[in-house]
């Protein structure tokens, strides 16, 4: 298998870190393509928990090399700390496994300080971003401004940094926020400089050529698909692509690769969401502490990068089939299936209804989801525990049921199934 692409399918956190470590045992290249340190990705090893956010989830096997692309936007400082957990954590750090993208964006404390001032001059209005600096790094890139990494290497950069925060401190006193010291930054990245040097390289090459001789390449989407800033709820939207398509602009590889890649969906056995932003089948009170879960176990539903409670609802068939169809999803991977646990009842939303008129498929995409009710069917729930079982057979005949609607209402086949967080507890089709 040359290329396989796995994408969250709904807002994100719905297990893409671990379903990646799942597939990374066999791969030579596991690839981050979009986003920054927004992401948040935890794999489970036994008791140990890492959670990934610019590092590749191939990583943590010994046989892959993780890359940084083009297409990321990379804070110096938190890719270091990064680097130095894993390392204490008994992960090779070196760079034979890490490649890092000359062509990739450099996220500074400006782009940092620029995300929270604008936050907050949105008010009640704002996005809820995590803060990341995500936004303004992209922006700067599109303003074809922006520091890139292979600009950490050139004789000038302390010069153009300084200017970068120059300009950035201008729009921050336009936004009433304080203005940053300079020189405190310069001698931070002088750090970063000579430290990350040795890791940067150009990842398209190196990727094409893994490619060229059939190597097995794993693309590891951030975000999802409904955060895609073209095709998601926009403007409630990451600023990257966050979709499949990302893959080829952000590794910087050929669209002949698709050819006969796998694309892969992974979506939550139910639906959530953090920050700002519509959520059709968003559920409250009892029902959300259910499925949420109380914070008590390292699963439950609170963001790995902000700590924030993350919005919980019933599983959107409808923009499940948005996402297949926009990915082109070849198969879906179904994560959390041990939560659903003890329901009596599950609801799957099959088609929206509005001004009495029901439709099974969004007229606009996911911007225009103002007023549109979901329209739900209800299944039987399983009371039985399922986070020990391996095979298929042996689920509960409701969770296979209720699997088999999902696979229906998206079109594609279900691969696999996640019945808890650790590595093994895997069911595969
Ligand atoms: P990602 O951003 O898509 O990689 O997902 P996150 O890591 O942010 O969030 C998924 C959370 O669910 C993490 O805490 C995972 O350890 C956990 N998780 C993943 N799959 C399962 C599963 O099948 N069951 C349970 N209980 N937890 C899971
Ligand atoms: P992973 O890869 C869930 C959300 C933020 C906010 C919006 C914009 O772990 O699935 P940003 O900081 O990107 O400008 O925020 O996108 N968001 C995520 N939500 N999972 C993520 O990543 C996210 N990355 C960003 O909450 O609503
Ligand atoms: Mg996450």
């Amino acid at each position: 298998m040359p290329l396989q692409i796995i994408v969250g399918a709904q807002w994100g956190d719905e297990g893409k870190g671990r379903i990646v470590d799942w597939f990374a045992a066999q791969a030579d290249v596991v690839a981050r393509y979009n986003g920054g340190d927004n992401a948040g990705h935890s794999v489970t090893v036994g008791t140990q928990l890492f959670k990934l956010h610019l590092v590749p989830s191939g990583i943590i096997h010994s046989r892959p090399v993780a890359v940084l692309g083009n297409g990321m936007v990379i804070n110096p400082e938190s890719l270091l700390k990064e680097m130095d957990m894993l390392q204490a954590l008994g992960v090779e750090i070196s760079p034979r496994r890490i490649r890092l993208s000359h062509a990739a964006h450099l996220i500074t404390p400006a782009h940092r300080a620029l995300d929270a001032a604008l936050e907050a001059r949105r008010g009640k209005g704002n996005i809820g971003t995590t803060g990341r600096g995500i936004g303004p790094a992209y922006t700067d890139k599109a303003a074809r401004t922006n520091l890139r990494i292979a600009d950490l290497l050139a004789p000038d950069f302390a010069g153009r940094l300084a200017s970068h925060i120059a300009a950035a401190n201008n729009t921050l006193q336009s936004l009433d926020a304080p203005a940053l010291e300079i020189q405190p930054v310069l001698d931070q990245f002088a750090e970063y400089v000579r430290r990350l040097t040795p890791f940067i390289a150009d990842t398209s090459a190196e990727t094409c050529e893994v490619l060229a001789r059939g190597g097995y390449v794993l693309a590891e989407g951030a975000q999802g698909t409904l955060l895609d800033l073209d095709h998601g709820t926009y403007p409630f939207v990451t600023s990257s692509a966050t979709i499949a398509a990302g893959v080829f602009s952000g590794l910087g590889i050929g669209i002949t690769a698709a050819r006969d890649a796998v694309v892969t969906g992974v979506c939550k056995s139910f639906q959530t969401r953090v920050g700002s932003g519509p959520f059709p089948t968003e559920v409250f009170d009892d029902l959300a502490l259910r499925l949420r879960g109380t914070g008590a176990n390292p699963w439950d539903e609170y963001g790995t990068t902000t700590g924030r409670a993350r919005r919980v609802g019933w599983l959107d068939g409808v923009l499940l089939r948005y996402a297949t169809r926009i990915n082109g999803f070849t198969e879906l991977v179904i994560t959390k299936m041990d939560i659903l646990s003890g329901f009596e009842t599950l609801k799957l939303c099959v088609a929206y209804t509005k001004d009495g008129q029901t439709t099974p498929d969004l007229p606009f995409g996911p911007t225009e989801l103002e007023g549109y009710e979901p329209v739900y069917e209800t299944f039987p729930g399983w009371s039985e525990d399922v986070s020990n079982l391996r095979n298929w057979d042996d689920l509960p005949l409701a969770a296979r049921d209720y699997l088999a609607a999902i696979s229906r209402l998206a079109g594609v086949p279900v691969r696999l199934v996640s019945v808890g967080p650790e590595r093994e507890q895997i069911v595969p089709r």
